[in-house]
């Protein structure tokens, strides 16, 4: 048996593949086209490993994904592959319109094709699994509820906007062509090889550099955090025993505000790894806020819980240890994603 990955090179695809192949034994096809946020040093634990198949390669090509569906008819495709940075998306969404809408659009034919070529049992047990985000769901207002899953859509960055289009197409493509999809929404997630634009590595790459912590606007945004792990198990869950069609929200019921957040960190990095010029919170500088910046997410996930009976194992202190402990063993990673194309995004973003 095998399962396709699409974007298992980036932060969240390669911790679920890797999870994935310490669990079990049934094969990985892996197809990324190794962005920016594709790195396989992440997989280089896997090299030598018959179960994993890494190829280089964009889920908007059809041709190629036809012939990885048809040599080695996965049971189910697992759909991570995006253009996931919400910044990104404001200074170019065409990427972002690339990826996430035409090449899902086209994995999906894709996909259909292959799912109408097979015999009735294994037409039955084929999955197409979306991985998505709260972040179509727009901005919550301090009181209100959490997310669930008949929330209404209101994205509002081009990224969420992306996404958006994109669970409507997989939503579209069941309920029209009896696709069995499965859809999971998930809250922010943090770990090993995050990406380090993204707030949380950010945060820990800069504090160790001495450099500026910049929190956009008053750095109270309030978003609702899980370590990826968590986010991973949740998906195999789905993905085993989930009812075809629906969707889920994943979350650990775990609001912070991006200050907490940054103050979290420093007080780890003041533990662990303390600098002789005093404690990392002198680092934090206000910034320029993100345009439509949404100002709270959080998730209901009663749903998976009461349906499936998944839990996070780890609490928000637990995960944000083990994070930061991985940032301080893994420098060689670090430096190796540093590239003068992030140094490049690093000064357009922040000024030099
Ligand atoms: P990431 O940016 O770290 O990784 C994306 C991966 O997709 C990279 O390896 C990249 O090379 C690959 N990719 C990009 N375009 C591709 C294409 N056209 N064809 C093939 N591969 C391509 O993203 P991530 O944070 O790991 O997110 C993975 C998925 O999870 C995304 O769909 C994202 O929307 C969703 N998600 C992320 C979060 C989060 O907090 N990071 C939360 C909820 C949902
Ligand atoms: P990010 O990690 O980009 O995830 P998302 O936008 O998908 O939620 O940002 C998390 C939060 O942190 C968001 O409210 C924006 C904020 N943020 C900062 O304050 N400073 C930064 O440098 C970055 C990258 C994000």
């Amino acid at each position: 048996m095998t399962i396709l990955v699409t974007g298992g090179a980036g932060f969240i695809g390669s911790n679920f593949v890797l999870d994935w192949l310490a669990g079990c034994d049934e094969a990985v096809v892996n197809l990324d086209a190794l962005t920016y946020a594709g790195n396989l040093r992440n997989l280089a634990s896997l090299q030598g490993d018959a179960r994993h198949r890494f190829v280089q390669g964009h889920i908007g090509d059809r041709a190629l994904v036809d012939s990885l569906l048809a040599r080695h008819q996965p049971r189910a495709i697992v759909h991570f592959a995006a253009e996931s940075h919400v910044d990104r998306s404001i200074h170019g969404p065409g990427e972002f319109m690339k990826t996430n809408v035409e090449g899902s659009f086209t994995l999906l034919e894709a996909a259909r094709a292959h799912w109408g070529s097979l015999d009735d049992a294994a037409k039955a047990a084929f999955r197409f699994h979306h991985v998505s985000t709260d972040e179509v769901y727009g901005s919550l207002a301090a009181d209100a509820p959490a997310f669930t899953e008949t929330h209404p859509y209101h994205p509002n960055s081009p990224y969420s906007a992306s996404k958006a289009a994109s669970d409507h197409l997989v939503r579209a493509w069941h309920h029209t062509y009896g696709l069995p999809v499965l859809t999971t929404h998930c809250s922010n997630n943090y770990g090993p090889f995050h990406f380090p634009e993204k707030l949380i590595p950010l945060i820990i790459v800069n504090a160790l550099a001495g450099k500026p912590l910049p929190l956009y606007g008053d750095g109270l945004q309030v978003r609702d955090w899980l370590f990826v792990a968590d986010h991973c198990s949740a998906i195999r869950e789905v993905l085993a025993r989930g009812r075809v069609g629906e969707t889920y929200n994943v979350g650990g019921w775990n609001e912070k505000t991006n200050k907490e957040i940054v103050h979290a960190v420093c007080a780890l990095l003041d533990e662990l790894r303390p600098s002789a010029a005093g404690p990392y919170a002198r680092l934090i500088t206000h910034v320029k806020d993100r345009p439509g910046h949404d100002r709270r997410y959080a998730i209901d996930a009663r749903k998976i819980e009461g349906e499936l009976g998944w839990r996070p194992a780890e609490t928000f202190d637990t995960g944000i240890r083990k994070t930061v402990q991985w940032y301080l063993e893994h420098a060689d990673w670090v430096a190796d994603v540093q590239s003068g194309g992030y140094r490049e995004w690093v000064n357009r973003q922040y000024g030099a």
